[in-house]
């Protein structure tokens, strides 16, 4: 297949500017210039001297702290940050997220834009391009993204294996790992060719793999894929048809599960992007890397929030017991939080939230006012007038709403974090390939504070049934 993709520009370190006196690619401070533009004076208290570091871009090098040393043979002082809560752990030039001004960013394209007038498709090229197609392009992207839908039968009979009451999720990350096996040449990931058609495959294929895994749960064949639709219509014909030669999807539904992946298709380095950098940066093919984001995305604290969402509006049950229900989560003593409100980045209206809340109004306008959107409209609006939720910048987050979205459309609950992912794909896979061509990106192998033992001697404490012979 010929290259479709040129990659773009090369932004990963965009933006840097390095200052006089450090070295940017070795991180190392340069010995014979001092350090003149922005930069840090540490004293070591230890021993009384006083290092320079260098600041670029509102931030220092970690490893310009291992010069600062008690002696020669000292490692030199490491920083500390579990769940990196103050590390940026790499350059990106992918995702732009504000969150005290509540702004989200694709390439510099606000996500409002591209949710009113661009496609999941087109997103998708631009978070790995850089650039929004030309025509040519586009139709292209299309044409192969359609045409790679089908798996090998292998693979649909290596889904068929799962138990009946398998959860989708752990169908998905297995699918998608299993994909490796079927496309070896995947792993020469320094071959853009290779590049290319692994986006093309996993975009196309992981619709199908996710339809399959819903199938499969409930029990009824799988639907190949119906090539003459478009990626949200084809998505929804392998959910949902039946004996009909041609399932046409609501153009609403389609519609909103279109901008659902656009708002889910990248958000900087969250959990999940993180895994699939950090499983890439071994240099595994991206099959495998990308099995890694599905895995973490699992997690309830990552993809399992609208899940939350719906399971608290079922316990508040009636619009008249949500004032005891805030009363119990501000005194901390029932229900431990407000799900669906909050967000560790953004400290204002999560942009999303504001589209989601939209599209759910056009889906429940084809679907019906459920008791479940009455509830949540009321919380919403009792929660933005409370002091509590508004002297701590508590607004809804994207998954207020979604969780109804999907639900009006009959997903079941435990499937939404699948469509979750099918979005992310995009993202991962732009942010992998972000990492593979940044210069300065290693394998990821973060330091430890070892707390253990020092040495001690091995004295057996059960008879293992061998002796070592002398
Ligand atoms: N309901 C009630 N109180 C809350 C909530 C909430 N949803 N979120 C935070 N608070 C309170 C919290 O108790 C704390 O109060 P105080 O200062 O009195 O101790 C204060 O607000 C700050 O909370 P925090 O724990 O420091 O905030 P965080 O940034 O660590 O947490 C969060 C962010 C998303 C984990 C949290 O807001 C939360 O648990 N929200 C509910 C779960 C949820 O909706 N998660 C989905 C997040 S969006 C996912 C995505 O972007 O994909």
């Amino acid at each position: 297949m010929a290259a479709l993709l040129s990659p773009g520009p090369r932004t990963a370190t965009a933006g840097s500017t390095p200052q006089k006196g450090s070295n940017p690619m070795s991180g190392k401070p340069d010995a014979k210039a001092p350090v003149t533009g922005d930069h840090l004076e540490i004293k070591d208290s230890r021993t009384g001297k006083i290092y320079t570091v260098p600041i670029t871009d509102e931030t220092i090098r970690t490893a310009d702290l291992k010069q600062i040393k008690v002696n020669p043979e000292d490692f030199g002082l490491m920083g500390y940050d579990p769940a990196f809560m103050n590390t940026a752990s790499c350059r990106s030039a992918i995702t732009f997220i504000d969150g005290d001004k509540g702004i989200l960013r694709y390439r510099g394209y606000p996500i409002e834009q591209l949710a009113e007038k661009s496609n999941f498709l087109e997103v998708a090229w631009l978070l790995r391009t850089g650039e929004l197609p030309t025509q040519t392009e586009y139709d292209e992207w299309q044409k192969q993204i359609t045409y790679h839908t089908y798996v090998h039968e292998n693979i649909k009979r290596f889904m068929e294996g799962f138990r009946y009451d398998a959860h989708p999720m752990a169908m998905l990350t297995a699918g998608v790992a299993a994909l490796s096996s079927f496309y070896p040449t995947s792993k020469d990931i320094f071959d853009p060719r290779e590049r290319d058609i692994a986006f093309i495959r996993l975009l196309a294929k992981m619709p199908t793999l996710a339809a399959f895994a819903y199938r499969h749960v409930k029990g009824m064949p799988y639907v190949y894929p119906d090539n003459s639709l478009p990626y949200a219509e084809n998505f929804l014909s392998m959910i949902a048809r039946m004996s009909e030669p041609k399932y046409e999807a609501h153009p609403v539904y389609a519609k909103a599960i279109d901008i659902l992946f656009i708002l889910h298709a990248d958000h900087e380095q969250n959990c999940s992007t993180n895994a699939v950098r950090a499983v890439g940066s071994s240099h595994v093919d991206p099959y495998s890397a990308v099995a890694a984001g599905v895995a973490a995305l699992y997690g309830p604290l990552h993809g399992g929030a609208n899940e939350a969402v719906l399971r608290m509006l079922e316990e508040i049950g009636d619009v008249k017991n949500i004032p005891a229900f805030i009363e119990s989560v501000k005194s901390g003593k029932g229900a431990a939080r407000l799900m669906g409100f909050g967000h560790r980045v953004y400290k204002s209206y999560d942009p999303r939230a504001k589209i989601v809340k939209s599209l759910c109004d056009d889906v429940l306008r084809v679907a019906g006012l459920t008791k479940d959107m009455e509830i949540a409209l009321e919380l919403e609006r009792i929660a933005l007038s409370d002091e509590y939720f508004i002297s701590r910048k508590l607004y809804p987050n994207v998954d207020f709403y979604t969780g109804l979205i999907y639900r009006a459309m009959h997903f079941p609950t435990d499937y939404f974090t699948v469509l979750f992912a099918i979005a992310r794909t995009a993202g991962w896979l732009s942010q992998w390939e972000e990492l593979l061509l940044d210069k300065e990106q290693k394998i990821a192998r973060p330091r430890q504070i070892y707390t253990g033992y020092a040495e001690r001697h091995y004295q057996a404490k059960v008879d293992l049934g061998h002796k070592i012979k002398k």
